[in-house]
């Protein structure tokens, strides 16, 4: 591991892999001259960073002793302070509640609700040190009713109201707390391994392929990582106060439709593109 100059301004990324939104994430704010650590829970995955300088540490968030042993690294190598913490690490989840598999239900909370909330809590002083900012990586669609993602929508809506309660408790402090409300990033989600497969036996079987078609038909249309992280990164630079930053495919057309659908209208409108006439 190497060590940047101490003066530039400290940056912590989770569940950072170099092709997924924190690697994005990570490259960005290195090149707008912080000093990122990039976080992951297998090491070896996290070599790309060493061509860059981007230093790396080892961080589970489901590991109580893993956050804090990786906190206790930062505040070794930084004396202490955190100007920004993001927390991105987390896990999807495309099942019908009816279908729910036990260990992706705790698995999905785990990570991105108890995970997120253990992360901000053990990291917290050392952004209220820096007066810096906590960032959560949360879904645009969490805001949605779209179906087979009721628990990875709940595990974020979660953490978004959270967040909400944290924006308040950090104010005094002079902590900010932004939510990156994300649409579609081209990341491993959406490669062919990663596809959800509905149960055989399922009555939302007939579904299945509506939802493959929208993701197959999706995908390649969203920005890559890097396209995305260049969009936000400079509001989560500027942020002065907490906020919300909508970024990645359709995330602009989802907050325009929240604002201006009536929910009826949106039930009717994804009941259909994902399927669910044909049950
Ligand atoms: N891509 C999108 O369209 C999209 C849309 C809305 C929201 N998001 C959110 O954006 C964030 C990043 O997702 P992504 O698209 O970049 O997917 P990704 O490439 O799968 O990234 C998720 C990261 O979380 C890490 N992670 C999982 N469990 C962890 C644990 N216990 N401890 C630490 N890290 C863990 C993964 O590490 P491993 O590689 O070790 O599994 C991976 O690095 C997620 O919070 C996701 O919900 C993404």
């Amino acid at each position: 591991m190497t060590s940047n100059a101490p003066q530039k301004p400290v940056v912590l990324i989770t569940g950072a892999n170099w092709h997924g939104i924190g690697g994005g994430l990570a490259r960005e704010l290195h090149r707008q001259g912080y000093r990122v650590f990039a976080t992951g829970r297998d090491l070896s995955r996290l070599s790309e960073y060493a061509e860059l300088g981007i230093e790396t540490l080892k961080l589970d968030v489901t590991d109580v002793a893993s956050i804090h042993s990786c906190k206790f690294e930062v505040e070794k190598l930084t004396g202490g302070k955190l100007d920004i913490l993001i927390n991105n690490a987390g896990r999807t989840c495309a099942e019908p509640a009816l279908d729910q598999q036990q260990e992706s239900l705790r698995e999905v909370f785990e990570v991105n609700t108890i995970g997120t909330m253990n992360v901000t809590q053990t990291f917290g002083p050392l952004v209220v040190n820096a007066k810096g900012k906590i960032v959560f990586v949360t879904s645009a669609s969490s805001l949605t009713s779209a179906p087979f993602s009721g628990v990875y929508h709940g595990s974020k809506a979660a953490v978004n109201q959270y967040s909400e309660s944290l924006r308040l408790e950090m104010a005094p402090l002079g902590v900010g707390v932004l939510r990156i409300f994300v649409g579609g990033v081209r990341t491993e989600l959406f490669r062919p391994s990663r596809m959800p497969k509905f149960l055989e036996g399922s009555v939302y079987k007939p579904c299945e392929p509506s939802y493959l078609t929208i993701l197959q038909q999706t995908g390649p249309k969203m920005p890559s990582p890097d396209e995305f992280s260049k969009s936000v990164v400079p509001s989560i630079i500027n942020a002065k106060t907490s906020g919300d930053i909508w970024g990645g495919y359709l995330a602009s057309v989802t907050w325009f439709m929240l604002k201006v659908l009536p929910s009826w209208l949106m039930d009717y409108a994804l009941s259909s593109q994902f399927g669910l006439a044909k049950i």
